[in-house]
């Protein structure tokens, strides 16, 4: 396997797609990895000729004069150029991106949903994409958009890339494979993928149907959150996240790229698989994070914190300490706060809270936030507990007690969300989501001492 860059030694990967994947551990590494022995140019870039007839390539992520810059050489068969022609727009209807509001559709209240049901109809990763909730502007890059995915069919020959957009993909059923550019990701439940911006893939099926959630983030791209005085250990690791070694393809067979760009899709046809770096090293990869490595840190005497203590990865919004996104972990954990209302309290939030279920139960509603299942709170709307949450929280005897059997996560963004109308009016809405505050009751009656 090879390893994050010594400029002195470097091991060979051999890894054709198609065959089981290798990764390399850590986050924003400057990678370098080659499928060939040689095939990549040691002490510079761009040699006059490349080893066995590569073109040269970089993929830049971020401006070029970003600090850091974001970028990764490639050397491969046939240069991008050659992996699109003419464009011809195409329409893929229930992959929104925002600006999308909808006049009929209310955003402005509390939501949650039963897990969107597969159907008998063959769908592949871009057929299958089905848009929950768009933030932001796609075209000034900023914001958001949510989705479920229903993919039961792989991609043959047809191939894929976002302008717009760093895709963060979470898993909740089937097992996917990512070929990419850069090599290849197998992912499955329990598990996150960072697909960066412009970045070449194709989607398979190793086992169906799957579903699962996808953050798409138009803005800067995701890092770790800064751990201030918790230091340099736990939350999520940098050595766990795993890049690809590089995997290419030397197929000619009739072939199709699609584009996102600027909330719009294009296809362009060629005569050849476009994956075909043979070799690339920098630090703009694809990467995987397995969630079971995340270590949470939370209050070990009294009082609930934040949720975001729990933050796996953030995207800066520009505006210090206001994130684009936050993707946040609410997994299994031990509860030892004394004298605590221990769930997540009762609040409204100028950030708005997308959640989903992964599996288990969530602690502040144990019914019917569901796996699969979504739910959203929106900027400024109120939520919290549950009557059944509530009365257990506040009358329970308060020994050390462990959340197990859950795995929900948050797409929390500044931006407020707006429902697409297939969210609104073709998902599994639970129309009677509002009523599981209806039963909380009014305890004040002005009796000093009453609890
Ligand atoms: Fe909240």
């Amino acid at each position: 396997m090879n390893r994050p860059t010594d400029p002195h030694k470097m091991t060979q990967a051999s890894t054709p797609v198609g065959t089981h994947p290798g990764y390399m551990p850590g986050f924003g590494n400057d990678f370098e990895t080659e499928a060939l022995p040689g095939a990549l140019p040691q002490g510079m870039n761009s040699p006059q000729k490349c080893n066995y007839g590569l073109y040269g390539e970089q993929l830049s992520g971020t401006a070029f004069t970003a600090n850091p810059p974001e970028r990764t050489w490639c050397y491969r068969i046939r240069p991008s150029v050659k992996h699109s022609h003419r464009y011809v727009k195409i329409d893929l209807p229930f992959w929104k991106s925002a600006p999308c509001v909808d006049p009929d559709v209310i955003s402005l209240g509390q939501y949650r949903w039963d897990p969107v049901p597969h159907s008998d109809e063959g769908l592949t990763w871009l057929t299958g994409m089905r848009t929950m909730t768009t933030a932001g502007d796609v075209n000034t890059q900023v914001g958001m958009a949510s989705h479920i995915y229903l993919v039961t069919e792989s991609m043959v020959d047809e191939y894929f890339f976002s302008a717009d957009s760093e895709l963060l993909v979470v898993p909740q059923e089937g097992r996917l494979r990512f070929a990419t550019e850069m090599g290849i990701i197998d992912l499955e439940p329990k598990e996150i993928a960072i697909i960066p911006r412009g970045l070449l893939y194709r989607v398979e099926v190793l086992e169906g149907p799957a579903r699962g959630f996808v953050c798409e983030n138009y803005g800067q791209k995701f890092e770790l959150p800064g751990r201030g005085p918790i230091g340099a250990n736990c939350m999520a690791n940098p050595r766990d996240f795993k890049a690809p070694v590089a995997a290419f393809e030397d197929r000619e067979v009739p072939s199709t790229v699609t584009i996102k760009w600027c909330g719009q899709f294009h296809i362009t046809k060629i005569g050849h698989s476009p994956l075909d770096v043979v070799a690339w090293h920098g630090n703009y990869t694809p990467y995987k994070y397995d969630l079971n490595t995340y270590c949470p840190v939370g209050a070990i005497l009294f009082d609930h914190p934040d949720p975001s203590i729990f933050t796996v990865l953030t995207a800066p919004s520009g505006q210090p300490g206001t994130a684009n996104i936050d993707f946040v972990l609410f997994r299994e954990r031990w509860m030892v706060m004394e004298d605590t209302f221990r769930p997540p309290w009762y609040h409204k939030n100028i950030m708005s809270e997308l959640m989903g279920n992964i599996y288990g139960q969530y602690d502040a509603k144990p019914q019917g936030f569901i796996p699969g299942g979504m739910s959203l709170h929106n900027m400024m709307i109120p939520h919290g507990p549950d009557k059944e949450a509530f009365e257990k929280a506040s009358n329970s005897n308060l020994g050390p007690d462990k959340l197990e059997n859950t795995m929900s996560f948050m797409f929390e963004t500044r931006f407020p969300q707006h429902l697409t109308g297939f969210a609104a009016t073709e998902a599994p809405l639970q129309d009677d989501y509002i009523d599981c505050w209806s039963d909380i009751e009014k305890k004040f009656d002005g009796t000093p001492g009453k609890k």
